[in-house]
């Protein structure tokens, strides 16, 4: 057996590695000290990420954050319409999304020519778009909504008829509490597409005392058998909240880390079939500490659509 084989090797790696990322997380913080800088950190990051972070959640929550801070950059630690979300409410800041690759495949489901044509064939419909989508769609739609209130912003718009987009399966979630005839679009989140009613059965099986807690980006099947379905920071309230010790998480598997931290005298476990984003896990704090002292990668959005953009978003923030 050579050195590198031996468990007291391995011990030794992870602990330099370890020592590398508080190094780093001790750069990132005098940095952004330096720069006047923001760092907002959504729930699916790595957990290094979320421990450098002023501010971690859902995509509503982060929204809004970015809408208030007084910084100077924003270092969004998420995907790319999170960072154009923030964006297209300061424009005025430096808003940086440390891994330029981070993009959300359900967001790139809809095009503003796709919602123009749809807006043709359904002419009474007001458009209600996830956030989940490009600051162009946005432009393009009359209402922005997110997980944590695409219900009520449905049920608060004028109109009967919605054109619900990118996500299917928020569309039927929504569909199913409110009496107007949302019309779906057909895109969905890979990541929560995977997760299957079975899936869910056989975790059950495993942990029978848990309370499964599921986004409203799973399919019904799923959704049908969870006790809650909430946004990805709605999660934590749920697990405060409820009596029940265990729970089985049917959304990214990265929730874990801040369930963990919000209830630590509770158990929380994933799916057999692990689920990940691929884009959530490209941000690392490497990556963050080079956009503070670079002020690069940074996302902007052209100016006549995000003014457009904004009228959507801030409908949405003024319903409270
Ligand atoms: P939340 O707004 O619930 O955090 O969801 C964002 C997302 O991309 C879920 O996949
Ligand atoms: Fe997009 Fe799904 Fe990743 Fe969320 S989990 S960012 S919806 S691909």
């Amino acid at each position: 057996m050579t050195h590198h084989d031996t468990g007291v090797g391995n011990l030794q790696h992870i602990d330099e590695l370890l020592l590398d990322d508080q190094a780093i997380a001790e750069q990132v913080l005098k940095v952004k000290r330096e720069r006047n800088a923001v760092i907002l950190v959504h729930n699916y990051q790595r957990p290094e990420v979320q421990d450098i972070a002023d501010f971690t959640g859902d995509s509503l929550g982060l929204a809004r954050e970015a809408a208030r801070t007084e910084a100077d950059v924003i270092v969004f630690c998420g995907v790319h319409f999170m960072a154009e979300t923030a964006y297209i409410l300061s424009p005025h800041k430096v808003v940086l999304l440390p891994e330029m690759r981070a993009g959300c495949p359900m967001a790139d489901m809809a095009d503003a020519p796709g919602v123009l044509q749809a807006k043709e064939e359904h002419p009474r419909a007001v458009v209600v778009s996830y956030v989940n989508t490009s600051a162009a769609v946005k432009a393009v739609s009359d209402y922005c909504c997110t997980s944590a209130n695409a219900a009520q912003v449905v049920q608060a718009v004028e109109g009967d008829e919605i054109l619900f987009l990118p996500d299917r399966n928020l569309a039927a979630f929504v569909a199913a509490q409110v009496d107007k005839k949302v019309i779906p679009w057909n895109g969905f989140c890979p990541t929560h597409e995977y997760i299957t009613a079975e899936h869910v059965m056989r975790a059950l099986e495993m942990h029978p005392e848990a309370e499964v807690i599921a986004h409203p980006e799973c399919r019904q099947e799923v959704l049908a058998i969870a006790h809650h379905v909430r946004s990805t920071s709605g999660m934590l309230n749920a697990a405060v909240s409820s009596s029940a010790h265990e729970f089985i998480i049917a959304t990214e598997s990265g929730m874990l880390y801040p369930l963990g931290k919000a209830a630590p005298d509770k158990v929380f476990h994933t799916l057999p079939e692990e689920p990940l984003c691929p884009n959530m896990k490209l941000t690392t704090l490497s990556k963050v500490l080079w956009a503070l002292q670079t002020l690069e990668p940074r996302v902007t959005v052209p100016e006549d659509i995000r003014v457009r953009a904004l009228k959507s978003v801030e409908r949405m923030l003024a319903l409270g």
